[in-house]
């Protein structure tokens, strides 16, 4: 790994928000007097009630609990548009930017009001109340973010399906949560091609007898079936909506969204973050991490199907009053210069993206870059998964031309914005690390058994203490909840990820630890993708490990047991690897389908990971004991099945 430094550049240490002596007096005050700190800070937010006690957590068994600012009261889409209003009624809130480079809009805040309004109203008007859960399964159109605020307006929970996910993904996610409404689009539309959205919710929908109704927004226009009684166009129901809603008052501790991601073993989980200590995070992270200038615009280029696109593309800039730019399309379309196209279209400041979409942009060369001008970039951030120190580079020399500071930021679905992640103003960068923790983040590295390991070393990445972004719970599993991050190293929160801590304090995140595989930015459970694998008919027994892939990362192996009397063939590859997309969807398209005659267990069944894990990466000169496997010589086969294949 690289251990070049990069000093701060002094014309962004010259004006930053928070410089290296600010970062020390807060710092200071957070060892000295915590409640101060976090009182002060939340004055970022319009509460309706002022909270009396800040932090009333514990991660302990017998007094377990994440609370913030428990007793206030606020309301999130007051927070992210009503309140700017009086200032920047006329500022653009939302720029959104088509698939098709010809298509844009700008949403001034006054437009994202009445727009958020009337949404809420449609929802009302469809039965929807306080705590009720909405399933947005949407393309990257404004209707997606109108969809969230409203939702928050009127307190009910939203759940955003991502809308790669298959109509089976969608399905598994409504019934987990009840919804009772779905909002999606006639059609998505990426890179120029058509995503029958409608489609697969009429597929999804005979399996979810919890909704009552469909809001479908018209996208491309095409004609799609609509179910009578059950189906509406949104169009229709907001021109009989008055452009007025009151928010509603809501507890700090109210549930304001559930988003399922993968873990390493069962369904996917239903993360479920609230509304006072969620905001103030996501707010707070975006202007100080960003260094966020009123009047800049700002970029983040992920799909708000993920936790960066709740917590970077609307709740966080939003309740900073911040321009959000809001991308429909690919970085590949109509060409590999897109991005540099739009953010010199649009005169982007800030632009956050994923490692998987510079590798892939880095692959087309120089040229698509240097053709733009670029000059208003200023700060260039990175997430989703370690960043190698070529890709760090290139973005930094090509992209930012030197004078862009890169924040490399460090966090998960469940920690609801920024854990680790420099300051441009007060942190000097190395390329592959995300540097020091967060304000109010405690990291620490421990061994398997849970000792704490000091000083320079590598280990297991866990918290210490809460933070307010914190999620709350699994969505109707509290003891999943406890189970998955607190038992593993009792009284700590676990991330699942390794971490290596150097010499300067700075962490460099390893990967996963877990059986959790991250393909381009994106976490897949290895148990989700092998139950779609042994759902199809030939398939007797399947197991899925990471390898490394050069743009996404990590991509997908699958070794797969036939049915007794069932032939591996081309054919059946294929047909396998559209088997799983149909199932899960694109994301979860396996890169490697090896036909396994056996697979290397224990004695007691239980299959090696380790080994296949080791044998996709191709590295089988340190397999290590398998003498306690049930039958070795599985081993050698793969092995040499295996050479074929890469
Ligand atoms: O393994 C880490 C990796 O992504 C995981 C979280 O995935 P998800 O919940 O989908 O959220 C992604 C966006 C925050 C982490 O456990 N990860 C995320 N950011 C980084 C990262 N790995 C290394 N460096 C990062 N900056």
């Amino acid at each position: 790994m690289s251990e070049k430094r990069h000093p701060i550049p002094s014309h962004i240490r010259a004006c930053a928000r928070v410089d290296a002596r600010r970062r020390a007096e807060w710092l200071d005050q957070l060892r000295n007097d915590p409640d101060g700190f976090w009182r002060r800070e939340a004055r970022r937010l319009d509460w309706i009630r002022d909270f009396t006690r800040s932090d009333e957590s514990s991660f302990d068994e017998a007094a377990f609990q994440i609370r913030w600012f428990a007793d206030g009261v606020l309301n999130v889409a007051a927070n992210c548009v009503d309140r700017h209003l009086p200032e920047r009624a006329e500022r653009a809130a939302i720029i959104w930017e088509g698939d098709n480079p010809e298509e844009s809009r700008v949403i001034t805040y006054r437009m994202l009001h009445e727009e958020v309004c009337r949404f809420a109203n449609v929802l009302k008007a469809n039965g929807i109340r306080k705590g009720d859960r909405v399933t947005l399964y949407l393309p990257m159109i404004p209707e997606a973010a109108y969809a969230m605020l409203a939702c928050a307006r009127i307190g009910a929970i939203h759940s955003v399906v991502f809308a790669g996910f298959s109509a089976d993904s969608l399905a598994s996610r409504i019934r987990d949560c009840d919804s009772r409404l779905v909002v999606t689009a006639d059609e998505g539309l990426r890179g120029g091609r058509k995503v029958p959205l409608k489609q697969s919710v009429d597929e999804a929908l005979p399996h979810c007898p919890s909704v009552e109704t469909v809001l479908v927004v018209a996208r491309t226009g095409n004609p799609v079936p609509m179910t009578p009684g059950r189906d509406r166009w949104y169009a229709a129901e907001r021109a009989l909506v008055s452009a007025d809603c009151p928010s509603e008052p809501m507890g700090a501790e109210d549930p304001l969204f559930i988003l399922y991601t993968s873990g390493s073993t069962g369904t996917p989980k239903g993360v479920l973050h609230t509304t006072g200590g969620y905001l103030l995070w996501a707010a707070m992270t975006h202007d100080v991490v960003f260094d966020y200038r009123p009047g800049e615009v700002y970029w983040c280029t992920a799909d708000i199907g993920w936790v960066t696109g709740h917590s970077y593309v609307v709740y966080g800039p939003l309740a900073n009053g911040a321009t959000t730019l809001m991308f429909e399309g690919v970085p590949s379309y109509p060409d590999s210069s897109r991005f540099w196209q739009v953010c010199d279209k649009w005169n982007v400041a800030i632009f956050y993206t994923a490692p998987t979409a510079l590798r892939a942009l880095m692959r087309e060369g120089d040229g698509p870059v240097a053709a733009t001008s670029r000059q208003s970039l200023r700060i260039l951030g990175s997430v989703g998964e370690p960043i190698n120190p070529e890709a760090w580079e290139w973005f930094h020399r090509v992209v930012g031309e030197g004078r862009c500071p890169i924040v490399d930021t460090w966090w998960q679905t469940e920690t609801g914005g920024i854990m680790i992640a420099p300051l441009p103003g007060a942190t000097d960068l190395k390329p592959g690390s995300a540097t020091l923790p967060f304000f109010g983040v405690e990291p620490l590295l421990v061994d398997g058994e849970g000792r704490e390991l000091t000083g320079a070393t590598e280990g297991n990445l866990c918290i210490a203490r809460s933070w307010p972004g914190q999620m709350r719970t699994v969505y109707g599993d509290h003891e999943r909840f406890f189970q998955t991050y607190f038992s593993t190293f009792p009284g700590r929160y676990f991330t699942g990820d390794g971490a290596r801590r150097d010499e300067d304090g700075y962490y460099w995140i390893t990967g996963r630890v877990d059986d959790v595989i991250n393909v381009s930015g994106h976490r897949m459970g290895t148990a989700e993708v092998e139950s779609a694998l042994v759902a199809h008919a030939k398939i007797a027994e399947a197991a899925v490990v990471g390898m490394p892939h050069p743009i996404k990362g990590q991509g997908i192996y699958a070794y797969v047991t036939l049915n007794v009397g069932e032939e591996g063939s081309e054919t059946l590859r294929e047909d396998i690897v559209r088997w799983v997309r149909r199932e899960i969807g694109p994301i979860a398209t396996p890169d490697i389908v090896q036909f396994a005659p056996g697979l290397p267990k224990t004695r007691s069944g239980k299959i090696m990971r380790r080994i296949l894990r080791k044998i996709a990466e191709g590295d089988t000169d340190s397999l290590g004991d398998i003498s306690t496997l049930a039958d070795p010589s599985v081993v050698e086969r793969l092995i040499a099945d295996s050479r074929l294949l890469t």
